[in-house]
């Protein structure tokens, strides 16, 4: 949408991937402390969103969403408040059918009461899912979806509107007018447990979708499998490919990890400011594979200015640790810069500069592993932005 939010992608923490949906008061309240406390927040991650669970079983017959009291019992103006109190914004989630994926109240044929009532907590953000719905008899997924983003609109109150239409064939050809963020394909597979190939499959469902991004409506790859304490069995070295190619390819990044759990290690990925800066680059152009040979691929993004953000990605699919690490090169040709162009270039997980080079750079990945590059010619060569 473009009504002036998420001009870049949002950055935060979902509760689904810890904690499903036993959610509570408690938990948030914690959770926004630990934001502010890891400093995570001053990297940006301001959205606390609370998903499923967290509204009544059932509905009455009229009148908005209510909330579990037992698990809220103070209400939910009163934790926006404490929230908004610490700086953060606050994220809830509905459904656009009968019932929400974990069956708790859902929003078809309320849309109306359950934004005005969204709106008078004074939330932030709203994910709207798609369970429940029965697509013969009711209206086509994207006029349910626009019946929310309506209702949204008519409360006056900024809203954030993040589509988890997932199941759905290509919502990215209509998603940038009904929202400002849509699933491009099904949970990441951190329910049970995180898997390398759960990963992979999230990015390939999102590869060559970049030409659909830009800001106000973004590709969401679905919620960080970084940092899951259990289940997650996600390597360092594959969690920061996973953190590094998310951020590239501009999706949102939404932390799941329980933020009471975190090891140094973790959040210290997290709070790669300058990974979590090609995210955020004004520029707002998102990020694709431009090369790829055997397990070797090179994606890239434009930056504002004319520099190039790059990953140097060694994907190779026998997920055996002993797999040697492979030397890659980035051709300057590769990512629209002129090949006899010097350009500095740093090493954004390192925070370092490596040098300056002419028409290419090569380093050694690890298996599993990303080299992630911010790419930049040293003398200003007209037009360099366009991609
Ligand atoms: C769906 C969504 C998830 C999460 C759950 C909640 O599966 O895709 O992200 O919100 O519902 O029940």
């Amino acid at each position: 949408l473009n009504d002036g939010l998420a001009v870049t992608p949002l950055l935060g923490w979902n509760s689904w991937n810890s904690f499903h949906d036993d959610v509570n008061e408690t938990l948030i309240k914690e959770t926004a402390d630990l934001l502010v406390s890891t400093g995570l927040a001053g990297v940006g991650f301001d959205y606390l969103i609370i998903d499923d669970g967290w509204a009544s079983r059932k509905r009455a017959v009229s009148g908005p969403i209510q909330h579990n009291t037992t698990r809220f019992p103070s209400g939910i103006a009163t934790l926006a408040d404490y929230v908004h109190g610490k700086g953060l914004k606050l994220g809830m989630y509905t459904d656009s059918g009968s019932m929400t994926c974990a069956k708790y109240s859902g929003s078809l044929g309320f849309e109306k009461e359950d934004a005005a009532q969204l709106a008078e907590w004074e939330i932030d953000l709203l994910k709207h899912d798609n369970c429940f719905s029965v697509p013969e008899k009711e209206r086509s997924v994207q006029a349910r979806y626009e019946d929310m983003r309506d209702a949204l609109n008519a409360t006056g109150r900024p809203i954030v509107f993040s589509v988890c239409e997932w199941g759905v064939s290509s919502p990215w050809l209509y998603g940038r007018e009904v929202g400002h963020m849509w699933r491009t394909g099904k949970d990441i597979s951190i329910a049970i447990e995180a898997s390398w190939d759960g990963v992979m499959q999230n990015l390939d469902d999102t590869t060559g979708l970049s030409r659909f991004a830009g800001p106000g409506g973004w590709n969401d790859a679905d919620m960080l499998a970084v940092g899951k304490p259990v289940g997650n069995r996600l390597s360092h070295t594959e969690q920061r490919a996973h953190f590094a190619l998310w951020a590239l390819i501009k999706s949102p990044l939404i932390i799941g990890a329980d933020l009471r759990a975190l090891s140094r290690e973790t959040l210290l990925l997290l709070k790669s400011r300058e990974v979590v800066a090609i995210n955020q680059d004004p520029l707002g152009v998102a990020g694709d594979r431009v090369w790829k040979q055997g397990p070797k691929e090179v994606w890239a993004a434009p930056l504002k200015g004319g520099a190039r953000a790059v990953i140097l990605f060694n994907r190779h699919v026998a997920s055996d640790d002993n797999f040697p690490a492979t030397e890659m090169t980035v051709y300057w040709s590769n990512i629209g810069l002129p090949n006899d162009a010097q350009a500095t270039v740093r090493d954004l997980f390192k925070e370092r500069d490596l040098g300056v080079f002419t028409g290419s750079f090569s380093s050694v990945v690890d298996n599993h592993g990303v080299i992630v590059l911010r790419i930049a010619t040293t003398r200003p060569t007209v037009g360099l932005e366009a991609w």
